[in-house]
């Protein structure tokens, strides 16, 4: 090759290496969005610990997992060892396994990213103990209440349904679960979701009916968010909901949050699931969403990112964790994977529309392969790690032409 003709195709990578990912120099996630926002991922124990304990993940593919995370992302959230079902399962100082959740975060401190912890208060994935005492539960579940639940006996399947603590008892075990685990990470774990899912999806109350609400009243959110600032008066303390695309379900929670605003509640960052669809939310409906979660002044940070390409997906667009199975049914809609791309494209280009506000953006999962609904395909990765034409999509959006 003459030199003249060398130097011209060096030239020819320069100039394409800012918009297109090529064998030479590949475009990476956190490159592209690095002057917009942090991407991160959340990771499993697998990753974190880099030990494949299970059949779905072999060696290899962790080592796989772990190179593609150190890759592309500059943030990471823990899939599920820091909740409180596996972080503490046994009551009292004594109960903690914090092993998995210290090889999450020190995962992030070695690589340089930036750690989110997830979750404090949360209806789902907490022990039975933590609400168990000596107070008789209620006959039947409160009606009205638009978590589907109306009627039901307590318990049955429906969570926790013995006798109950009084609310001294469940603060302060709130309390001493908050101050234990924020302190531990404190400094170390830059962002809480410190209340996850508090709002209902349906009806006309505000607040889930969930036995955080039945036993401490509506003010276990401003209890939480108040001992976790007491832990780690640094961190950032978020609010966590799914959802937030639909217009009813959103304006519940900007209520909310206000009331907590006006009483100096210090709530400081809106996270937005964001586990949605190949056919919804639009264009137009995400920037609604935006524009009108960015009134509330807070920084907006797209919690849990993913896109479920199945049929059983665009009938079920919650992402309550009861009913996910049903989520991913019925297989994947036609072409799935350009309707994906177009999907992530739409949503990014939302996403950096408004960048004054929305500065964190993580997908829930590392690929396709440890998805929650890995049936959807709803990464921007395939199960071997390798990009989809969704990963090609979203350079581009956040790529200047
Ligand atoms: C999911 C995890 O991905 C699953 O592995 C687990 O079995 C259930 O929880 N909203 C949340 C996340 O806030 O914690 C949930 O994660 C998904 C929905």
């Amino acid at each position: 090759m003459n030199k003249r003709f060398t130097s011209v195709l060096a030239l020819a990578v320069v100039l394409t290496a800012g918009a297109h990912r090529s064998e030479a120099d590949p475009m990476t996630l956190k490159d592209a969005c690095k002057d917009d926002f942090l991407i991160g991922a959340a990771i499993n124990r697998t990753i974190a610990t880099g030990a494949a304990d299970n059949a779905n993940r072999s060696q290899e593919q962790v080592e796989k997992d772990i190179a593609l995370v150190k890759e592309q992302f500059n943030q990471i959230s823990p899939e599920n060892d820091l909740k409180w079902q596996l972080i503490q399962p046994r009551e009292g100082a004594d109960g903690y396994d914090f092993g998995p959740a210290d090889a999450y975060v020190n995962f992030g401190l070695s690589n340089h990213m930036y750690i989110v912890g997830h979750t404090l208060v949360w209806h789902n994935q907490t022990p039975n103990w933590v609400f168990a005492g000596t107070n008789p539960p209620p006959e039947a579940i409160n009606a009205n209440a638009g978590d589907g639940l109306a009627g039901r006996p307590a318990g049955r399947g429906f969570g926790y349904g013995g006798p109950r603590a009084s609310r001294e008892e469940l603060l302060q075990r709130m309390h001493d679960h908050i101050a234990t685990v924020v302190g531990r990470y404190k400094g170390k774990v830059k962002v809480w979701d410190v209340v996850n899912e508090a709002v209902a999806d349906n009806g006309t109350n505000i607040l889930r009916n969930s036995l955080w609400l039945q036993i401490i009243g509506p003010d276990f959110i401003a209890k939480a968010f108040q001992y976790a600032h007491e832990a780690d008066p640094d961190a950032i303390l978020r609010y966590n909901d799914y959802g937030l695309e639909g217009a009813s379900k959103r304006h519940k929670l900007i209520t909310l949050i206000r009331s907590l605003q006006a009483q100096g509640v210090p709530v400081m960052a809106i996270g937005s699931q964001t586990h949605v669809n190949v056919s919804s939310p639009s264009f137009e409906t995400e920037d609604q969403a935006l524009t009108e979660l960015a009134t509330l002044g807070l920084p907006i940070h797209i919690t849990e990112l993913d896109v479920n390409g199945s049929q059983g997906g665009r009938r079920s667009t919650g992402a309550d964790v009861a009913n996910n199975a049903a989520t991913t049914q019925g297989g994947l809609v036609d072409n799935a994977n350009q309707r994906l791309a177009n999907q992530y494209a739409s949503l990014f280009r939302a996403f950096l529309k408004h960048r004054d506000s929305v500065k964190v953006v993580t997908l829930w999962g590392v690929n396709d392969g440890v998805s929650w609904r890995a049936g959807g395909r709803p990464l921007l990765f395939d199960a071997n790690d390798q990009p989809k034409p969704a990963f090609d999509a979203v350079i581009k959006e956040a790529t200047p032409q």
